[in-house]
């Protein structure tokens, strides 16, 4: 394939990276702020979060489509050890974490989960989330051959 075009979805591929992980960090801060505010800055607050949990989403889901079109025209085959690998882990991820932003986002509105209990999930998540997103992005960068 045209070899312009597709240094054009790597580097959109790298965006979408910097996108689906940088926000995330913000939302520590906000969540240790959260635990001692009154309800009006509260609001305010679970509103940039819903915002930030929104565009990391969007995001993410912008990586794995430019990623998926690396893979069909690019040079890697799909069963390179770190392609699988990435595939692997991002399975993982869709298992433990697909739901939980989502959820973390409908409870807000809701009187009868506890704000703690929210917040500690959310926070939980949120490093689990970058965790797996730096496994992937060293499988990215170092393509290791693994097998
Ligand atoms: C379905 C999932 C994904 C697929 C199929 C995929 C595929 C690829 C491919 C084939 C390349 C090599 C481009 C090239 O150098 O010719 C690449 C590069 C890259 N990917 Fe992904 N990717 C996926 C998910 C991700 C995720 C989740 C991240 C971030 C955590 C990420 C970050 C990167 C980065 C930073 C590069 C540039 C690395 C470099 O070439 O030095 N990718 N990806």
């Amino acid at each position: 394939m045209n070899l312009k075009l597709y240094g054009l979805i790597v580097f959109l591929h790298i965006v979408s990276a910097v996108l689906a992980i940088g926000p995330l960090f913000i939302i520590m801060p906000i969540i240790r702020r959260l635990r001692s505010v009154e309800r009006g800055v509260e609001k305010a607050l679970l509103s940039v979060i819903a915002a930030i949990i929104r565009l990391v989403m969007h995001a993410g889901h912008a990586l794995v489509v430019t990623g998926v079109i690396l893979i069909v025209w690019g040079p890697w085959p799909w069963h390179t050890s770190w392609v699988l690998m990435t595939f692997f882990v991002l399975a993982v991820s869709a298992f433990f974490l697909a739901t939980g932003f989502t959820r973390v986002l409908r409870d807000f509105d809701r009187l009868d989960v506890s704000k703690d209990e929210l917040l500690n999930r959310l926070n939980k998540t949120a490093w689990l989330y970058i965790g797996l997103m730096l496994l992937i992005l060293w499988l990215m960068v170092q393509k290791p051959m693994l097998w």
